[in-house]
């Protein structure tokens, strides 16, 4: 990570004061003073500040159940953000790692980490990501071929990458994704002639959101570990 990065996740620090500290020659990384806040370091890194070794602080991860009309932002718009709902020291150091949209409620990940979320949003991590969707119509019998295919998204170069189609009911499906294009779900029913009425993500690899509407809890270590196998 970023050397100011560094600072602030190991210090109270805002990255202001962090940059002028750098600027200031008070950082040393392996003995040598560093001037450059842009400069990548390790955190095994011999990193310190006025003569004191700094420790980052651990990656957070969490998960939480979003509910509607909530925004999957770090700050309110026309709905509330999401980190409303979660009571954390530095909510401005977490990001959430695969948005909803608004109306769309269900498994959200939040974390600091962020090579943890590539591996959960890159389509290279294979990560599957299950919605429920209820439709406006009854779905088309040839959509589960047509999902496996791959989609022509409006705008798109390139079809969705082979999706999976799971019919609960005429109304009502279970769809798998690997990635996460901008409103993927509702543009793919759309681009077979249905609408999406309502949109739920059940699951993100083995992590379930099975916590209450609005309540979030960390992660076990094994959740954690999950999404790097
Ligand atoms: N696809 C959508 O269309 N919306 C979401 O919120 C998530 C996936």
């Amino acid at each position: 990570m970023r050397l100011d990065r560094f600072i602030c996740k190991s210090t109270e620090l805002v990255k202001y004061d962090a940059i002028q500290l750098i600027h200031n020659g008070e950082v040393f990384v392996n003995g040598v003073v560093v001037k450059n806040e842009a400069v990548q370091v390790h955190e095994n890194n011999d990193i310190s500040l006025n003569g004191q070794k700094l420790a980052a602080r651990a990656f957070r991860y969490m998960l939480i159940n979003k509910p509607a009309n909530t925004l999957c932002s770090n700050v309110d718009g026309v709905y509330p953000s999401l980190f409303s709902l979660i009571d954390v020291e530095r909510p401005s150091e977490l990001h959430i790692a695969g948005r909803l949209d608004a109306d769309t409620t269900g498994l959200v990940l939040i974390t600091d980490d962020g090579r943890w979320t590539f591996s959960i949003t890159s389509p290279s991590g294979q990560c599957h990501k299950v919605y429920r969707v209820k439709l406006a119509k009854p779905i088309a019998t040839d959509a589960g071929e047509s999902f496996l295919q791959g989609i022509a998204l409006q705008g798109e170069q390139e079809l969705t990458l082979p999706a999976k189609l799971q019919i609960i009911t005429p109304q009502e499906v279970l769809l798998t994704l690997t990635e996460g294009k901008f409103h993927q779900v509702k543009r793919m029913f759309a681009a077979v002639g249905n609408k999406v009425v309502s949109l739920h993500r059940e699951s993100i690899g083995a992590v379930s959101a099975d916590v209450a509407e609005g309540e979030w809890r960390y992660l076990s270590a094994d959740e954690v570990q999950s999404f790097y196998t």
